[in-house]
């Protein structure tokens, strides 16, 4: 409380300034910001998911297999203490892949790569308690290395990322969640990364990153086929994620590879057929290597997707958040909000959207990064007509 001298000279001051205030209504600002977090030291932090109904996140840290549980405010999902945890047998045993259980609710997956075994854990409670091994499950001869962990229906999949020291092939891993010795292996390209199922055909696709093609299969009959990434669309399929409603279907990102990426992406729906999208907006969009995706769709901004372009690659492409909205019939991109990542070169690597930000990881430098809007949401930020204007400024001062 000022004393009360002051209080009078405010109150003077303040009807001064009313006498020449403009007559217009004052409007709140609205902003943007992405704000990064410092994890642990550690030279690959790589997944991230949110435990479902808990205000916990998980990330992985590979390089030194260490488990970050993350403790989010509740009303404002910000990031406000974590404690880190050792998975697996000991420092090598190369932690990757996290994945919600929707089988097991509160339960997570996790791979240990090195160790070639898939995990369910129970994470615990509260931020101190240890993570505790619920199910273990051994991936079988030939198979070797799971990266990336997915449950889908009864079953959890996951990518071996590395060559059979059997055969030298590579694999797409599935077990029964009920019966984790009833196990399929599936022959595949070099090498497979997500794992995503089609809603209306559920049939599974995957992305393989090195061969630049997307395997399907049908689980029912065991078949399985090679949908090839044309050359003239772009390269390395690596991040795939299903949606519903309008953007029905699994979208992957193309990566691009060390001369930089393309900017493109795709879909495909219940027809099977791939369908390619292309980012317009040249520096950020058009050499974008998109490593991950998410879907951006809200009741507010309508349907959406989040990409994320990476410098993993290539120093020709970005670190970059872009969120894309379509024309409606889905058949190209007609908004583009870029979102610089404001530490380049740190290898930008996988993207989640939690109730109303959303949190990235980057591999390089050992940070979480979370974009929050206020007076806004995701896809009200650019008015429509900035996109629009072509006029090229031409004058140097
Ligand atoms: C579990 O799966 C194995 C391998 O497919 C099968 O032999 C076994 O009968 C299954 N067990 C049950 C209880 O269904
Ligand atoms: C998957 O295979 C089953 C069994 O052969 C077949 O009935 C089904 O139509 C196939 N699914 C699709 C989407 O092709
Ligand atoms: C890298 O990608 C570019 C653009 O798609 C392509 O022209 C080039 O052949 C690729 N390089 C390699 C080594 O695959």
């Amino acid at each position: 409380m000022l004393p009360p001298i002051f209080q009078s000279l405010v109150v003077v001051l303040a009807l001064c300034a009313g006498t020449s205030v403009s007559q217009e209504p004052v409007t709140s600002l609205v902003s943007r910001r992405l704000t990064e977090y410092l994890l642990p030291v550690a030279t690959q932090t790589h997944e991230l998911a949110r435990v479902p109904g808990s205000n916990f996140l998980l990330v992985s840290q590979m390089s030194n297999s260490q488990l970050i549980k993350i403790e989010l405010d509740p009303a404002s999902e910000e990031p406000v203490a974590y404690q880190s945890f050792p998975m697996g047998e000991n420092s090598q045993s190369g932690l990757h892949g996290v994945w919600p259980s929707a089988r097991f609710p509160g339960m997570m997956w996790l791979s240990l790569q090195s160790e070639n075994r898939l995990l369910l854990v129970n994470p615990g409670q509260d931020i101190s308690t240890a993570p505790s091994i619920i199910t273990t499950i051994d991936i079988p001869e030939p198979g070797k290395g799971p990266h990336c962990v997915f449950e889908i229906g009864n079953r959890v999949w996951a990518g071996l990322k590395e060559a059979s020291e059997q055969t030298g092939e590579y694999y797409v891993f599935s077990a029964d969640v009920d019966n984790t010795t009833d196990t399929v292996l599936y022959p595949c390209l070099n090498s497979p990364v997500f794992i995503q199922e089609e809603p209306t055909t559920r049939l599974i696709y995957v992305t393989q990153d090195t061969a630049s093609s997307i395997m399907r299969i049908n689980i029912t009959s065991g078949e399985t086929a090679q949908l090839p990434i044309p050359p003239e669309a772009g390269n390395t399929p690596v991040g795939m994620t299903t949606a519903s409603g309008p953007l029905s279907g699994v979208w992957f990102s193309l990566a691009g590879n060390d001369t930089g990426g393309s900017g493109s992406f795709g879909h495909i729906g219940s027809t099977g057929e791939l369908q390619f999208f292309q980012l317009e907006k040249p520096l950020l969009g058009t050499n974008a290597g998109l490593l991950h995706i998410a879907d951006a769709s809200t009741a507010e901004g309508g349907p959406a997707l989040w990409l994320l372009s990476t410098t993993l690659l290539s120093t020709n492409s970005a670190d970059a958040l872009i969120r894309v909205t379509f024309d409606d019939d889905i058949t190209s991109v007609t908004g583009e909000e870029y979102i610089s990542i404001p530490t380049q070169n740190a290898w930008a690597h996988r993207i989640i959207t939690l109730d109303a930000t959303v949190m990235l990881t980057e591999l390089n430098t050992f940070t979480l990064a979370q974009l929050s809007y206020s007076n806004t949401v995701a896809g009200r930020w650019l008015p429509a007509q900035a996109l629009t204007d072509p006029t090229i400024y031409d004058q140097e001062g």
